[in-house]
């Protein structure tokens, strides 16, 4: 027995080195850690139990019989985040760049379905060449088993990828299959295909990092939901972007205790400006009325004009939308509409509640948007929200203009309950267009057209420009004083706390994509 352990000892120090000693060194002069410090970062001290550690590839081709590491360059198991299961896989970019074939696909299809079945969130930490161009066919039927049961866990348990290396060419659809991408700056990259062959094709000269780094994901494409420095700080934040969500879709997330005592915020009775054009930062609003420090933002740096992210409102959970009065006056626009609707649906998968604040002057025009498709994209939106059936409250803060006042969680769409600042307008249109359209004859025809204007303006926010109207009708279930506002959501999720809520039969809804 003794010699059986002595050569268990010895693949298990095997299996541990990768690729070998000068490989990690590699790595780490890249400024990247190895897949087992990741994991070890990442789960508690202790908790990893790994599976599959002595699993080999078995093909012959190119002679890679020659060349076989315990593990086939993917580490995969199971521990605790915060006491919580999670499965997780990491790839080994020192065994042959992380490449994916047969065997490590395998492997990473193990720890998914046993995820699926536990109901326990999924995490991966991709660092890899692609497919495995040895092994050609199987490498690719390995990715597509992946794809298929990233779809099917799709709304069951949490899947959150994070990009440590290069994820290029097909490789990049299952982290984008998934609910959350996060990336690490200057080190981490994902595109379809490389600089090289867009050189080839395109003619046109670009760097892995401006083709495919964080900074373009999290900027312009919108793929990544999170970008962090350095490795560290994005596993230190995966774990906190965890503690928002439930296990599986059957469960809540997990709440804090809460003492009470603090709900009156006095602050926001002076937030809205005298000047309903000038700007304000919504994020003061969302700071001001959840629990300290627990705002956790998703997309910070896309499509600004809307601010979407996980925080906590007397310890529980809840998914907020707001309209960014600061960026673009807080218009609706194709990627805003985009970016909050995939944040509904994730939330609403996943029972965490939401909350909206509403600040918008419409939805933005222009041949620009129209022709990349605002009528699809901002129905997205609409659908997102109307098909939620999580506890949902808005507070309308200040402008709730046009199709946007329909779009950002009415009650008309299933919102459970509406307030409204004094300082809301609730109306078609802002007053100045309003009367320029409405009353052009009388304008037009009146001796001093630019008083006769104003007045008209003034007539019309008389009655629009405020939240009373909508009041009286109850679509506004409330007007409440600002600094109450926090008090009232408390209240409010708690009263809705155990609400059920079903859709009709289907099969499943056809959402504008
Ligand atoms: C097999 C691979 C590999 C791959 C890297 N390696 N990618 N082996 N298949 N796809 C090996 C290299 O041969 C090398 O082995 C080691 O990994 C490290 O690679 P380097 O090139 O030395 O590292 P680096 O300079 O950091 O460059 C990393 C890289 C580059 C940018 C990822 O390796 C690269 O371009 N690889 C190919 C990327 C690619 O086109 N993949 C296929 C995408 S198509 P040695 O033994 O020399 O150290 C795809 C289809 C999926 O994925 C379809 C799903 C639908």
């Amino acid at each position: 027995m003794k010699k059986k352990l002595e050569i268990l000892e010895a693949k298990k120090a095997e299996a541990q080195l990768g690729g070998g000693e000068k490989r990690i060194e590699s790595q780490h002069a890249k400024g990247k850690l190895t897949a087992r410090e990741r994991i070890h970062f990442l789960l508690d001290e202790g908790s990893f139990e790994e599976i599959g550690m002595l699993v080999t590839h078995r093909s012959t081709n190119f002679g890679l019989d020659k060349q076989k590491f315990l593990g086939d360059g993917v580490v995969t198991g199971y521990g605790t985040i915060d006491g919580r299961l999670v499965y997780v896989f990491a790839q080994d970019f020192t065994v042959m760049g992380g490449s994916l074939a047969e065997a490590h696909a395998e492997k990473i299809c193990k720890v998914m379905d046993l995820a699926m079945k536990n109901g326990a969130p999924i995490i991966g930490l991709n660092d890899s060449g692609g497919a495995r161009i040895q092994e050609g066919v199987v490498s690719l039927g390995g990715y597509a088993d992946i794809f298929y049961r990233n779809t099917k866990a799709s709304g069951v348990i949490p899947q959150l990828s994070a990009i440590m290396g290069p994820c290029a060419g097909g490789a990049v659809y299952s982290p984008a299959l998934t609910d959350f991408i996060m990336m690490v700056e200057n080190t981490s990259y994902m595109f379809v295909t490389g600089p090289n062959v867009v050189k080839t094709v395109t003619h046109e000269e670009v760097t892995a990092e401006e083709l495919g780094g964080a900074s373009t994901h999290s900027t312009k494409s919108g793929v990544a939901h999170f970008t962090y420095a350095n490795e560290i700080e994005l596993i230190n934040n995966l774990k906190r972007l965890l503690s928002y969500m439930p296990q599986n879709c059957e469960e809540d997330a997990p709440a804090l205790a809460y003492k009470g005592g603090d709900e009156t915020i006095a602050a926001l009775d002076e937030i809205i400006p005298e000047n309903p054009n000038q700007p304000y930062d919504i994020r003061e609003v969302i700071e001001g009325t959840i629990d300290e420090g627990s705002f956790h933002e998703v997309h910070k740096d896309y499509a600004e004009n809307i601010v979407c992210g996980f925080a906590r409102l007397g310890g529980r959970s809840i998914g907020i939308v707001a309209n960014q009065p600061a960026f673009l006056a807080g218009v609706l626009d194709n990627h805003a509409s985009i970016k909050a609707a995939r944040f509904v649906r994730f939330c609403d998968c996943f029972n965490i509640p939401l909350l909206v604040f509403e600040d918008v002057p419409g939805f933005l025009p222009g041949t620009d948007q129209e022709w990349n498709g605002i009528i699809n994209n901002g129905a997205k939106l609409l659908y997102a929200f109307s098909e939620a059936s999580v506890p949902r409250i808005t507070v309308i803060t200040r402008k709730a203009y046009g199709g946007a006042y329909d779009v950002m969680n009415s009650k008309h769409i299933g919102a459970d309950l509406n307030y409204a600042w004094p300082s809301a307008e609730i109306a078609v249109m802002g007053a100045k267009g309003a009367a320029e359209i409405i009353f052009r004859k009388e304008i037009k025809e009146s001796t001093n057209a630019e008083v006769k204007w104003r007045e008209k303006e003034a007539e019309y926010a008389e009655l629009f420009a405020n939240p009373y109207s909508a009041a009286a009708r109850g679509f506004v279930d409330e007007v409440i004083t600002p600094s109450k506002t926090r008090e009232k959501l408390i209240k409010a999720f708690k009263m809705l706390e155990n609400k059920v809520d079903s859709l009709p039969k289907k099969k499943h809804g056809n959402i504008p994509l």
